[in-house]
């Protein structure tokens, strides 16, 4: 096209590209393309406004590294991580909630019933609950992947006074579905925010806290994968998460405990109780995977 205007450089670019290109790829990128150039022309976006994106663009790559992903931390800001989140979540199984950079492969295996909390000094919280598919069945032989922050708000890769792998471990359940372990209630923290993603917050006058959650991996042949995490009802950034990551099926509720027979049955975890400690009951349901044909 010789002579583009405004107005025809949208279809401009469609008539660009090749007719053997793949058809999802051509959809999701006609949309992409149509979206921006009419952002642009919403906007009236100016050079220095442009350049402004480009620079921020430009240092998110310039910050980004295999431990931090600056463009990943954009978009759940943005709230696109948690969108692609819901636009995937099953509405029958438990919601999915964004997976962040500190989970990390290879934590020790966990027995059902054992102790995550080991030498981390914190009242002692019982979570317990079990594995199911939608109709309630457990799921025999779920795997579990679980992690979560020390009491200062930082996860074991983020700080050296930890031990590796500290608050973090694998679990599979067996024939009942149910999985249990001792640990302590993590902290809310903030996303990084000394990046331009910070300087995007900044500047729009918000603040870089999560509200404290449990992260959730849980495994099972033949079903989808869920990625999650679970939130106290008693969070004071619950309703202002940073990256829009809560849900209301995601909220649970730490009880106060002080009799040591209210462990769920068959926890042998008496001698790891404080006075009060606080139990949580989360159960999850996966969703079948999608049959081919
Ligand atoms: C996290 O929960 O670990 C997390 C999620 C998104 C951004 C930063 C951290
Ligand atoms: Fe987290």
């Amino acid at each position: 096209m010789r002579s583009v205007t405004k107005q025809t450089i949208t279809q401009a670019f469609l008539d660009y590209c090749g007719e053997d290109t793949d058809p999802r790829l051509m959809f999701v990128l006609e949309r992409l393309v149509s979206h921006l150039h009419d952002f642009a022309r919403e906007t009236g976006l100016s050079h220095a406004e442009w350049h402004k994106g480009i620079e921020l663009l430009t240092k998110a790559g310039e910050i980004s590294s295999p431990e931090r992903n600056e463009f990943i931390l954009m978009s759940d800001v943005l709230g696109l991580s948690s969108l692609v989140d819901m636009i995937n979540s099953s509405d029958e199984a438990t919601s999915s909630s964004v997976l962040g950079p500190f989970h990390i492969l290879g934590a020790p295996d966990l027995a059902v019933g054992g102790d995550l909390k080991q030498d981390n000094e914190s009242p002692t919280v019982i979570v317990s609950g079990k594995v199911t598919n939608k109709a309630g069945e457990p799921l025999d032989g779920a795997v579990l992947e679980i992690w979560q922050t020390a009491e200062n708000g930082l996860y074991s890769n983020q700080d050296e006074a930890q031990a590796d792998y500290n608050l973090r471990c694998r679990m599979t359940v067996g024939a009942d579905g149910r999985y249990a372990f001792t640990t302590i209630r993590p902290a809310p923290y903030t996303v990084p925010d000394d990046g331009p993603v910070g300087e995007l917050l900044h500047a729009t006058g918000r603040h870089p806290w999560r509200p404290s959650h449990l992260h959730f991996i849980v495994m099972a042949a033949g079903y989808r994968t869920l990625v999650t995490e679970v939130f106290p009802d008693d969070d004071p950034w619950l309703d202002e998460d940073a990256v829009f990551g809560v849900r209301e099926d995601l909220v649970m509720h730490y009880q106060e405990q002080t009799d040591p027979s209210a462990a769920p049955d068959g926890l042998e975890a008496a001698d790891r109780l404080t006075d009060p400690y606080y139990s949580v009951g989360f159960d999850f349901v996966l969703a079948a995977e999608a049959q081919n044909g």
